[in-house]
């Protein structure tokens, strides 16, 4: 046997195995696999007895100095350690910390938990309704037929597929959706997401958001309407925010309207903010049409109710003083910052 290639190969597979030593377990392992009593180095020592005295002297004399190394090297490694855990942790715990960055809610967002606060506080209930509608919920039940002009106003994507869905160009199939599960009297807000095959600019985005209202009750008259509506825009510009109706048109309502916010900015002068009118278009609204409460199953002749769709974008623009609708959908970490 090669007695000083086994004391080298012995002594290589120790260093390997010291290197790789990282916890005082490990080495505790490699000093017992090396020196313990079944120990590599031990046992060789212990076969000297076999050997000529001219051997025994020769190879007991590097396995000894070899055991010796391995000692010396063991209980170094095994004072880093315990100086390591004397010296508490290995790290500087007087450093900054790294920044953890928090997420906040998008002002799309903020803006739709504070109006819907403020239905609650009137006693609406939330619902929502799907994005992917049918053309029923869209609009036959809103009083728009087949063919009807109005469904041009409200053009939109269709899903490629047989019953012909579509993404719903408002909140409004809510209302119908609402109706067809509950009984009257009720007051429900929906907000949620509305797509429309528009152009996008500083002004219009393809996907946008609204919250739609629906009040039915008996006696329900316009004065409701315009009370609810000044109560909200008070609520969310101050008490000098001041509305304006003016007779529009819309299938599903009857009388209908639209409700200009006078713009702030100017007081109504007309500033670039308004595009020189003075004021915004922020929502559609007016008295539930007779139709649809009879597409719904209502008795048309006993309930009476009020309808809106707000345009969410539109009023956080007045708001918070936003001149362009795809700041909303860039996600700019500056922009979002922005807001608490
Ligand atoms: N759905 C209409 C739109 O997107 C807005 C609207 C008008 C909603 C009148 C209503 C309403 O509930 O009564 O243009």
């Amino acid at each position: 046997m090669d007695w000083l290639r086994e004391a080298e190969r012995a002594r290589k597979e120790f260093y390997t195995l010291l290197a790789q030593a990282d916890t005082p377990e490990r080495l505790e392992n490699i000093r017992i696999l090396f020196m313990g009593r079944r120990g590599k180095v031990t046992r060789t020592l212990r076969m000297l007895a076999e050997l000529s005295i001219e051997e025994r002297r020769r190879v007991g004399e590097v396995f000894n100095r070899l055991k010796e190394e391995c000692e010396q090297k063991i209980d170094e490694a095994s004072n880093r350690f315990s100086s390591k855990s004397e010296r508490g942790p290995s790290f500087d715990v007087t450093l900054p910390g790294k920044p953890f960055p928090r997420g906040r809610r998008h002002p799309l967002t903020i803006l739709e938990d504070e109006i819907r606060d403020i239905f609650v506080s009137l006693g609406f209930e939330v619902a929502t309704g799907p994005d992917v509608e049918d053309d029923y919920h869209n609009f036959t039940a809103l009083n728009i037929p087949d063919e009807h002009p109005a469904r041009e106003m409200w053009d939109t994507f269709y899903l490629q597929e047989k019953e012909q869905r579509l993404l719903r160009t408002h909140t409004s199939p809510v209302q119908i959706r609402i109706m067809e599960k509950s009984k009257p009297p009720l007051a429900v807000i929906s907000p949620g997401k509305c797509y429309r095959r528009d152009a996008v600019d500083a002004r219009h985005s393809p996907v946008f958001h609204q919250i739609e209202g629906l009040w039915v009750d008996k006696g329900i008259t316009f004065a409701h309407l315009k009370g609810v509506l000044e109560y909200l825009v008070k609520r969310l510009f101050g008490p000098e925010a001041t509305l304006r109706l003016r007779p529009s048109f819309f299938p599903f309502t009857e009388p209908s309207c639209e409700v200009d916010l006078d713009c702030l900015k100017c007081r109504g002068k007309g500033c670039e903010h308004c595009g020189f009118k003075g004021y915004l278009e922020v929502l559609g609204a007016g008295r539930v049409h007779p139709q649809v409460f009879r597409n719904a199953g209502y008795d048309a002749e006993v309930w009476s109710g009020l309808a809106f769709g707000l345009g969410l974008e539109r009023i956080a623009m007045v708001l918070y003083g936003i001149g362009d609708i795809r700041l909303f959908l860039e996600n700019d970490l500056k922009f979002l910052r922005s807001f608490l």
